[in-house]
């Protein structure tokens, strides 16, 4: 279905012809404005910003490029076309006509799934908040406010299914979304990578290669629900959240990038000393925000990953076309644990494992990023190059919190953890170095001196293009 702007709220839902869910989104719209100028993008909001909008669901059509006041943004309702007689796609209900209204016995949880999706979205924004203010150029800001935007839209996406499905307390929690706030200490966002600080670039390039890809992960598990509204919702939803990923990727590769110059540059191959951040800088962090983003899979035992697989609510990654046997019943997984001081494989039933399952995958495609990006740096005649950590390291939820792991996933001592500590993650110096380096550059195609000018510009634009006219 092509989408209505002609409506206040644009979509492809038909949503003029269900007078009560209008009246319901219309009243929550102004609420929802609130809480952008209040937490969403500090400054710039009369700026005229270069902004993609969707313009039909269609594969590979949807975006159309303009100026666009941020507040004046078409924040609206996309879910991808319906597949004929589409069918529920795994767990205990495989091969049963897809739900199009919320099944009874599932609401709860359901509802659950939705609104911890819902919560990502907005609290990523209120994370990032202050960072137009450093931009270290143009077409950085021109990407940030893009990625706040199309997580605004995210928001409404979750938004419609609780007001669309799920009655009264749907909108209650529709409320409750506009009311948590990234990092406070009453009324916290649900997930705990959203509550973290991202004072700085690189922070936030490390966020979208890496939380936000869990996103993907989320939302590609989910675009399998067999709750049909759901699936059409992620499906869309999937298509806006590549774009958050290249802005991180290609933003980390840019940092790499311009180290290995500043390095060339000094006599002590030393990228701080002439004003960049070191290689070592950035590995720290790529441990911190990954080990982060392998805690939102949850845990590698779960019976709620159990439970949401047998009500064929949240499936594997393509679960679809990349498996066979959907019932998964029959398997078992082998779990490392820490029992006794070593670790020790546990055999799961493989439902059970359904996070792990998810995390393989993710973490299959934070390996070829990495390999993207040393891919670069050996065409640069560097020769460091960019690991990840083991998915045991540094994590805070799950069966490895509360336990020290290396780098490799040796259990270690607190005491041998602490001791490698600040060469392992972001030391206070290490984050009051980066923060010292943030300072905006304002003149079009001009960037920061801690990161490479990117290879070209959006929408087929130079870099030097202005992405923000500045109000
Ligand atoms: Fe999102
Ligand atoms: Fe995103």
């Amino acid at each position: 279905m092509s989408i209505d702007y002609q409506e206040r709220i644009p979509n492809n839902v038909g949503l003029s012809s269900d007078r009560r869910l209008q009246r319901a989104l219309e009243k929550w719209q102004p609420e929802y404005l609130e809480w952008w100028q209040d937490v969403g993008p500090l400054g710039f909001q009369a700026s005229d910003v270069y902004l993609r909008t969707a313009i039909s669901t269609e594969p590979g059509g949807w975006a159309n490029f303009g100026y666009v006041r941020m507040p004046e943004y078409r924040w609206g309702i996309f879910l991808a076309d319906a597949e004929p007689d589409r069918r529920v796609g795994f767990g205990d209900h495989y091969g049963e006509p897809a739900w199009q209204e919320v099944p009874g016995e599932y609401r709860n949880m359901l509802r659950r799934v939705i609104v911890t999706q819902g919560d990502t979205e907005p609290a990523s924004v209120e994370q990032q908040r202050w960072l137009g203010k450093t931009a270290p150029s143009v077409y950085d800001l021109r990407n940030l406010f893009q990625v706040n935007v199309e997580e605004g839209r995210h928001l409404w996406a979750m938004v419609y299914l609780l007001h669309g499905y799920f009655g009264r307390d749907g909108r209650a929690e529709a409320e409750e979304l506009l009311a948590r706030r990234a990092g406070d200490a009453d009324k916290p966002r649900i997930l705990d990578a959203f509550n973290q600080p991202c004072p700085d670039w690189l922070t936030f390039f490390c966020f979208t290669t890496f939380t936000d890809r869990d996103g993907k992960y989320q939302l590609a598990s989910l675009a399998e629900s067999g709750f049909d509204p759901l699936s059409r919702t992620c499906r869309f939803m999937l298509t806006e959240e590549a774009h958050h990923m290249f802005v991180g990727q290609t933003g980390i590769e840019r940092v790499l990038e311009r180290a290995v110059e500043l390095m060339r540059r000094d006599p002590n191959e030393d990228a701080r000393a002439q004003g960049g951040i070191d290689l070592d800088t950035v590995q720290r962090f790529v441990n911190y925000w990954f080990s982060y983003s392998l805690d939102l899979f949850g845990s590698e035992v779960s019976s709620n990953a159990a439970d949401y697989f047998a009500a064929g609510l949240k499936g594997r990654y393509r679960e679809t076309r990349a498996y066979e046997d959907h019932i998964a019943l029959e398997g078992i997984r082998g779990v490392p644990h820490v029992t006794d001081g070593r670790l020790v494989t546990e055999e799961i039933p493989l439902r059970n494992a359904m996070n792990e399952e998810l995390r393989d995958q993710y973490i299959a495609d934070c390996e070829r990023v990495v390999s993207r990006w040393n891919k670069r740096l050996e065409q640069l005649d560097s020769s460091f190059r960019i690991t990840l950590p083991n998915r045991r390291f540094f994590r805070r939820q799950g069966i490895y919190a509360g336990h020290h792991f290396d780098r490799e996933g040796h259990l270690i001592t607190a005491e041998e953890f602490d001791k490698h500590r600040d060469a392992w993650l972001p030391s206070d110096a290490d984050r009051a170095y980066v923060a010292s380096l943030m300072a905006p550059v304002t003149e079009p195609g001009k960037m920061a001196n801690w990161i490479a000018a990117p290879r070209k510009g959006i929408d087929g634009q130079p870099v030097e293009f202005e992405y923000v006219r500045f109000d």
